[in-house]
């Protein structure tokens, strides 16, 4: 099984700042239906911070462009999302210290930890209608199967991450803005589930190359 590289992660981080952008009015629009129409606005100015930051850090360790994103979004974001995202990325770091390539299964590990921050955090579970319920089956299945190539693995966490996100337009929101509207968050897909399914799906890009 081939290894995420350093290069692999830098390219993932810098795609991000066109795929938010390009998605911005789709995830405001998710937003607006249930939120303050401000996701896809938050997470285009985030990520689009990014690139400029990393330029001093080319071919560096995978836990200082993690960091370096973290702060970045959660200087930059704001609202919900940012600290929640900015977590993510600040305890992903953590188990990539000084490392410039990962075994999927360390890959695993960092972004399991990151996940558990968001958790942390927000204190949302699976079913509360938000970007857990995208991660937490997504970075599951993600994990290393039989015979697993790691683009195989990163398609299947990508499916999965966007069958999960079409699956909380039936849920009630119990976690974030949505759950003041309480039934009527019913019917509408969550705006945090859907950027971290974009999230996955540029990763997925970034290593195919
Ligand atoms: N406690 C939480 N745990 C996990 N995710 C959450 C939580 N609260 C909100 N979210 C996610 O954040 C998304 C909304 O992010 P957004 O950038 O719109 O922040 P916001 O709710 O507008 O923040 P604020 O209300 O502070 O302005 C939701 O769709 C949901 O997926
Ligand atoms: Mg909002």
């Amino acid at each position: 099984m081939d290894a995420i590289s350093s290069t692999h992660i830098e390219r993932w981080l810098r795609d991000c700042a066109n795929v938010f952008p390009a998605h911005k009015d789709e995830l405001n629009e998710l937003d607006a239906a249930i939120g303050d129409g401000d996701h896809g606005a938050n997470m285009a100015r985030g990520f689009a911070a990014i690139p400029s930051k990393l330029d001093a850090l080319a071919g560096k360790e995978i836990d200082g462009l993690f960091r370096t994103t973290a702060t970045t979004l959660i200087s930059v974001v704001g609202g919900a999302s940012g600290p929640l995202y900015g977590t993510f990325f600040l305890k992903a770091a953590a188990p990539a210290k000084g490392k410039l390539k990962l075994t999927l299964p360390e890959f695993c590990t960092c972004l399991d930890a990151g996940l558990a921050g968001i958790v942390g955090l927000g204190k949302a579970v699976v079913g509360d209608k938000t970007m857990v319920d995208v991660l937490t089956p997504a970075l599951a299945a993600l994990h290393p199967k039989n015979g697993d190539s790691l683009t195989g693995a990163l398609e299947r966490a990508v499916t999965t991450a966007r069958e999960a996100a079409e699956a909380t337009i039936p849920l009630l929101a119990r976690k974030g803005r949505a759950s003041y509207l309480g039934e009527r968050s019913i019917g509408h897909k969550d705006p945090g589930a859907t950027s971290s399914a974009l999230l996955l799906e540029a990763l997925l890009g970034a290593v195919q190359g």
